[in-house]
């Protein structure tokens, strides 16, 4: 660790579930938190400054309330070592308990600026462990440290993750309701088990969204986008959701569904027809009087790195 000097985190925002895939599958995109933080030693960690731009930054919460300070104290815990406080400003692009992934990054965050700062003991697997154990799941954690699109298995404490890329030429159109949705909640109206029926349905919807995705055939991804473990449940807590879906299909998508536990929508789309997608999207919120932004991103392919 260096006094006085400026560490710099880049994490990008992620979609997790991408339908079929519950629990499992996961996509990093190109929206990017920044958390830069200069160290004062002698400082405690837990009384670090941490000020703010963009997303949420007048509900920002210091000491260990805060998931990145959290996060950095736990990963320190892990190396047996201690790292002092200092100065945070955070540069939020992701939309707080939108379905993008901003608890990810900010654990994600934390552990590699950590990381850092302690001289680099873990490498990114073991990042990534850490990361998905603080976070309970690691479908969002997975690409967001990894990038690309991903694949991971939480297992005894053990994620066993795997990324692929995917084509330049698709575009993620992410639309973006004016209203939070924490994921507890979107977990609690979930039920406990499944008919034999349902469970077939998504290995089968799962399969053919990788076909998707790994062999670029988008006439697949409606297909692998029909999920019956999370989506059905879920759409009721989010005002006009199915219509926003029918309209990003009809506006020339390839398919779209609820991001993450929601409530954004995620559509995916051609880059010529991207534009009319996300405005065909919002006009479906706007039809449930709900009001929405809609982004086109591309794929992050990198996860987190320091810049
Ligand atoms: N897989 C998680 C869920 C992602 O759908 O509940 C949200 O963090």
């Amino acid at each position: 660790m260096t006094e006085n000097k400026t560490y710099i985190v880049r994490v990008p925002a992620t979609t997790a579930n991408i339908g079929s895939g519950f629990d499992t599958l996961g996509m990093s995109l190109g929206l990017y938190n920044v958390v830069q933080f200069v160290p004062a030693e002698g400082t405690p960690l837990v009384e670090t400054k941490i000020e703010a731009e963009g997303e949420g930054a007048g509900q920002i919460t210091e000491g260990l309330d805060n998931m990145i300070i959290k996060a950095m104290d736990e990963t320190a815990r892990e190396a047996g070592k201690s790292i002092p406080g200092g100065k945070m400003y955070l540069i939020n692009r992701i939309p707080f308990a939108r379905g993008l992934g901003s608890s990810s990054a900010a654990i994600a965050s934390g552990v590699f600026l950590a990381n850092m700062l302690m001289g680099e003991p873990f490498n990114r697997k073991e990042i990534l462990d850490i990361t998905a154990a603080m976070e309970g799941h690691p479908d969002n954690a997975a690409p967001a440290i990894l990038g690309g699109f991903c694949m991971a298995l939480l297992k005894d404490g053990n994620v066993t993750a795997e990324r692929i890329d995917i084509p330049s030429h698709w575009k993620a159109v992410v639309t973006i309701p004016d209203f939070e949705l924490h994921t507890e909640k979107a977990r609690a109206v979930l039920p406990d088990s499944y008919p034999r029926s349902d469970a077939v349905h998504n290995i089968g919807a799962v399969s053919f969204l990788m076909a998707a995705f790994m062999y670029q055939k988008p006439e697949y991804l409606k297909l692998g986008l029909d999920d019956v473990i999370h989506v059905p449940y879920r759409l009721n807590l989010i005002p006009g959701a199915s219509d926003v879906i029918r309209n990003a299909e009809r506006a020339g998508a390839y398919g779209a569904t609820i991001s993450g536990s929601g409530p954004t929508i995620i559509a995916f789309a051609p880059a010529d027809r991207a534009e009319k997608v996300g405005i065909a999207m919002v006009n479906g919120f706007a039809a449930a009087h709900i009001t929405s932004r809609y982004l086109v991103l591309d794929f992050d392919h990198n996860g987190i790195m320091a810049v």
